[in-house]
């Protein structure tokens, strides 16, 4: 892609900025003209891309901006602005028309919730920014508003869990048996936690003897999670089943559970079914703590960076990528767990 004058003034803009704040004012007012011309020559040619994280809320999400920043690198040719939004969908607005005003070759985001991006996605596509969505969807008028979107079924994520129960209570021969079920929702709104809750109640309709008490959000956060746990605790004495949309929420859920003296899994009290997957929550998979994680894969920056390379190179690219995902349960845990690296 050929970049204006304009752009690489805006690029040793930003260098500058950047050696200004590392270096300090004192330092920076020694390097010598020459020695910035290098640096607008050696960064000329970077692909730059502005990235609006939801923020930090789990071990999913940290995981997920690592695998951008890795993919990202200067070394493979690119210019990443990050921006950690800190769950507010204001600041990833900001974000957004920040990096319109930079002018940057493509904007990145994961949006916190599905409503609300019409203006800003308008603004971009003013600009002539393509806009590249990760993980999570919005819901717009005009889907050409961005360009691709890479994530995870998440509908398909709440069948998988619901699946699973369906075949669990077959073989356990409780499919007449009434089943109470808590959800612990993610952050209402979120195309995670719309998705997981609708696949999951599509399987849950198809029994009159699964009975949804109650469903509250934990905002996918461990804190939240074990605060809604037990509160709900509180409220039902019989809970069979938890459906926790994030392994984050799993953890303080199951902490509420046995500070309760109620026990979790297959031989206890409370069945956790768990979305994500990361290490820790296989492990408990494998204790037995967990009866079935079903993964979201957070590991999208080389697709993210595949998609950009082909734009870059003029191709035609799909309007979804869906990313690969499998079901955990003590039977087939063990395998994977070594390899996990977070
Ligand atoms: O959108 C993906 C979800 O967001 C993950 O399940 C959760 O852990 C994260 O915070």
């Amino acid at each position: 892609m050929n970049k204006s004058g304009w752009h690489k003034t805006v690029m040793a803009v930003m260098l500058v900025s950047v050696l200004v704040l590392i270096c300090g004012c004192g330092i920076f007012s020694g390097v010598a003209a020459g020695e910035t011309d290098a640096y607008e020559e050696e960064n000329a040619n970077l692909v730059v891309v502005g990235f609006s994280q939801i923020g930090s809320e789990s071990v999913w999400r940290t995981t997920n901006t690592l695998s951008v920043q890795k993919a990202l690198t200067k070394e493979n040719g690119y210019f990443l602005i990050f921006n950690n939004a800190r769950q507010k969908q204001e600041n990833q607005i900001k974000a957004l028309r920040s990096f319109i005003s930079q002018r940057v070759d493509y904007i990145v985001f994961s949006p916190v919730t599905e409503n609300g991006w019409d203006t800003v996605l308008e603004e971009a596509r003013e600009a002539g920014i393509p806009v590249i969505l990760m993980d999570r969807m919005v819901n717009v008028e005009d889907a050409s508003l961005y360009t691709t979107w890479i994530g995870s079924d998440v509908e398909e994520e709440g069948r998988k869990a619901g699946r699973w129960l369906e075949q669990y209570l077959r073989i356990t021969n409780r499919q007449k048996e009434d089943i109470n079920i808590i959800v612990l929702q993610g952050t209402l709104g979120s195309s995670s936690q719309r998705g997981r809750s609708s696949g999951f109640v599509e399987i849950a309709n198809q029994y009159t003897n699964w009975h949804i008490l109650d469903q509250r959000s934990g905002e996918f956060t461990t804190a939240k999670g074990k605060e809604i746990m037990e509160q709900m605790l509180d409220r039902y004495a019989d809970i069979d089943v938890v459906v926790s949309q994030n392994d984050d929420m799993t953890f303080g859920a199951i902490e509420a559970i046995e500070e309760s003296g109620r026990s979790v899994g297959r031989n206890g009290d409370i069945l956790i079914l768990s979305f994500d997957a990361v290490k820790d929550a296989l492990l408990l998979v494998e204790e037995g703590k967990i009866a079935v994680d079903v993964e979201c894969n957070p590991e999208q920056g080389m697709y993210l960076a595949e998609v950009i390379g082909m734009l870059e190179r003029g191709e035609k690219v799909e309007k979804a990528y869906v990313v690969e995902e499998k079901v955990f349960t003590k039977e087939n845990v063990s395998k994977y767990i070594e390899s996990r690296t977070y």
